[in-house]
């Protein structure tokens, strides 16, 4: 699979010469297209800061990110929106859903900004609520389903553009274990049958076992990486943990 991201010496600062805060320090890496890459370290390493910069929500201080040949640093306001729109798709902490639509509506929602015909946007809309196994609950309102219920219609919601990207941050920060695991099952089949790539964004042990490769930051520098392969998700859990002991605590996984 070909390259889809180029993170190039990428460095965002906080606050003024006297008191600058480093919270990415010249960070590089590649995503290829169809990864489930995670982004690790403990509180404060500047994972959030790296993941705005790459999903455009925030601005590098230097550097540059490659989208295929595009390079997204250098897109005025006008055209990064238009960016967000035909590639990004972003499943918040809270899910973000409104209350006062039905689950099919939220995700007819997320649709309608992209100027579909009606037949277009409801087949498409019919194709991800079967494939996330919600088509029962379709014209139910958010506080009519279970959490596990609501977070695959924020995946639905954050699929059904077909995004070249999902991005997620700590999408499992809020749940109990068994939503957790559910949410990363979801997150497991839009990478493997709809080829979405995934960048998520974790503290969590148990969460990032389910990537294919994991990056460790720490004090905004990429310290260590690891790829999943053939191994057992347990296998890779033990690994990870092992990283993380490495780098002395914020290891608070629960399984
Ligand atoms: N808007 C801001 N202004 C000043 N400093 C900031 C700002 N946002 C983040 N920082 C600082 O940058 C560093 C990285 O923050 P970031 O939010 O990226 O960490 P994180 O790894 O996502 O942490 P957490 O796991 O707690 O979410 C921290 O030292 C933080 O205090
Ligand atoms: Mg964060």
């Amino acid at each position: 699979m070909g390259e889809q991201i180029r993170v190039c010496d990428v460095e965002k600062y906080y606050g003024t010469k006297d008191n600058i805060t480093k919270a990415v320090n010249r960070v590089s890496f590649t995503v290829d297209e169809g990864e489930f890459l995670g982004i690790m370290g403990a509180s404060g390493s500047g994972k959030t800061t790296l993941l705005n910069m790459i999903s455009t929500i925030d601005r590098v201080t230097a550097g540059h990110i490659f989208y295929g040949d595009t390079d997204i640093t250098e897109l005025n306001e006008d055209a990064l929106s238009d960016f967000r729109k035909e590639n990004l798709g972003f499943v918040f902490q809270d899910f973000n859903l409104l209350d006062t639509l039905t689950i099919e509506e939220n995700i007819i929602l997320a649709m309608s900004l992209h100027g579909k015909g009606k037949k277009e946007t409801d087949r498409r809309v019919d194709e991800v609520l079967k494939g996330l196994g919600i088509e029962g609950i379709r014209t139910k309102f958010p506080n009519q389903v279970s959490g596990g219920q609501k977070q695959r219609c924020a995946c639905a919601r954050a699929l059904v553009n077909n995004p070249r990207l999902i991005l997620a941050d700590e999408p499992t920060g809020a749940l109990d274990s068994r939503s957790a695991q559910m949410l990363l099952s979801t997150f497991c089949q839009m990478n493997r049958e709809m080829k979405a790539t995934i960048l998520m964004v974790t503290h969590d042990a148990f969460s990032a076992s389910y990537c294919g490769r994991i990056l460790f930051l720490k004090d905004g520098e990429i310290f260590n990486e690891l790829v999943r392969g053939k191994k057992s998700r347990r296998e890779f859990l033990n690994e990870i943990l092992d990283v993380l002991a490495l780098t002395g605590g914020d290891s608070d996984y629960a399984e």
